[in-house]
């Protein structure tokens, strides 16, 4: 299956919004709190302006398969304050809303997106993806560990964030993955060969 990853358009924000909804009703219908009000969760409102201001600075992406959009990204060096540290956060980029649409589920993608932040973290020139899972939903834990992400500590406890389990992965362990590869393609498209110059042999 082949997914394309491209910059999100400002007419987007419908859509994140939509998948931001569809897994929070997912997530409350595992009898999971992550995302939920109850428990401190963004509410919509306040995602959307959030996401907005990520899409105008060019932060978010969208995966798509077939040409239809099945999950999204936001990678930018920011972080709310005290989960990293100022070092970690400076040679790092932080992986923020993903979301893969459940339509998509189980087909790559997530590994997709988060092999984007990769490409898009080496392009930096920095070493890791960072990012923050929400603390009490060890399923998730799980599914970033097999994505090769280790538990780099749990912020806290003075934290009022429910998000606090702090997953890395350095950058030289994405460079033999086959989705690094796609996505290194995604952001330095080869040039046809059509493209290049001709040269001709320089003796005769
Ligand atoms: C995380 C996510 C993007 C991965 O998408 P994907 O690559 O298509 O992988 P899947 O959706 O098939 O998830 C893989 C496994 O992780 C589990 N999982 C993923 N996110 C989970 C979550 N938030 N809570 C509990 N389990 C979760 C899935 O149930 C699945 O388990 P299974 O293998 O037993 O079926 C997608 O599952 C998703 O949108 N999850 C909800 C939103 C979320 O939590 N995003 C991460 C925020 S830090």
């Amino acid at each position: 299956m082949t997914v394309q990853i491209r910059p999100a358009a400002l007419d987007d924000l419908n859509l994140i919004c939509r998948l931001r909804q569809q897994r929070a009703s997912w997530l409350a219908a595992r009898g999971s709190d992550q995302w939920s009000a109850e428990a401190s969760g963004l509410p919509i409102d306040f995602f959307a302006r959030v996401v907005d201001r990520a899409m105008a600075a060019g932060e978010t992406w969208i995966a798509e398969v077939h040409g239809e959009p099945a999950g999204t990204i936001t990678v930018n060096d920011r972080a709310d304050t005290q989960l990293w540290t100022e070092a970690e956060l400076a040679d790092s980029l932080i992986v923020h809303y993903l979301i893969v649409d459940l339509r998509y589920a189980g087909q790559g993608v997530g590994r997709r997106l988060l092999a984007h932040a990769a490409a898009l973290t080496q392009t930096r020139g920095r070493n890791w993806v960072r990012l923050d899972a929400w603390t009490s939903n060890t399923d998730l834990h799980t599914y970033y560990r097999r994505a090769g992400f280790r538990l780099a500590r749990v912020a806290g406890p003075d934290r009022p964030s429910p998000s606090c389990a702090l997953f890395e992965r350095h950058i030289d362990d994405w460079l033999m993955d086959e989705s690094f590869i796609d996505s290194r393609t995604d952001i330095f498209p080869m040039t046809p060969l059509g493209h290049y110059p001709t040269v001709s042999p320089a003796f005769g």
